[in-house]
C-alpha cells in the first residue's frame, strides 16, 4: 500500500501570471523527492498546460477584471508517485473525448493549437479529465518518479 508523505492545496485566481506561480510551487513541492531535471520539466509543463486551460478557456466571457478560481491539490507518495489535481468551476467541456484529441481547439485561430491535453498525457504516467458543462473541469495527473 502506498502512503501519502506530503500534500498541499492551493487556490489561485485564473490570471495569466499564475501559470508561472503554479509551475514554481509544484517544483518546490516535489523537490523533496529529488526528481531528475527531465521529470521536473515534464511535471512543470503538464501543470502549466492544465492551469493555462483554466485561465484561457474555463472562465472565458467573464467581465474584465474578474477572475474565476483555479484549485490545485498535489500529493507525494512513498512509492515516488506524484499526483496533481487541477480544477475549475468554469464553463466545462462538452465532449471530453473530442477535446483530448490532438489539434482540437475552441480557442482563437492562430493562438491555440489544441495540443495541451496531448502534452499533459505524454509528460505524465496517467491523465484523467472529468468535466460537466456549466459546472467545471477537473484534470488529474499522475507521475511516477524514477527510483
Ligand atoms: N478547463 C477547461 N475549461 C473549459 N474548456 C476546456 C478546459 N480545458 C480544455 N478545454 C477545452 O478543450 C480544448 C482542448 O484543450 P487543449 O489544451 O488540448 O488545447 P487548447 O487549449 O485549445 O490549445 P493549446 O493548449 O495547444 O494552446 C480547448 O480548446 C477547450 O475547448
Ligand atoms: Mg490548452
Amino acid at each position: 500500500m502506498k502512503r501519502i508523505i506530503n500534500e498541499m492545496k492551493l487556490r489561485l485566481p485564473a490570471r495569466s501570471v499564475n501559470e508561472a506561480t503554479a509551475r514554481s510551487i509544484i517544483s518546490a513541492f516535489v523537490a523533496e523527492l529529488s526528481p531528475t531535471v527531465e521529470e521536473l520539466g515534464d511535471l512543470r509543463c503538464a501543470v502549466s498546460e492544465a492551469v493555462t486551460n483554466c485561465i484561457v478557456h474555463a472562465y472565458r466571457g467573464l467581465p474584465e477584471g474578474q477572475w474565476g478560481q483555479i484549485y490545485i491539490s498535489a500529493r507525494l507518495y512513498d512509492n515516488r508517485e506524484v499526483t496533481v489535481e487541477i480544477s475549475d468551476n468554469g464553463c466545462g467541456i462538452e465532449d471530453v473525448q473530442a477535446a483530448r484529441a490532438p489539434s482540437f481547439t475552441t480557442g482563437e485561430l492562430g493562438e491555440r493549437c489544441g495540443m495541451g491535453f496531448l502534452v499533459m498525457e505524454s509528460f505524465t504516467d496517467g491523465l484523467s479529465v472529468k468535466s460537466k458543462l456549466g459546472r467545471g473541469t477537473t484534470v488529474l495527473m499522475r507521475k511516477i518518479l524514477k527510483p
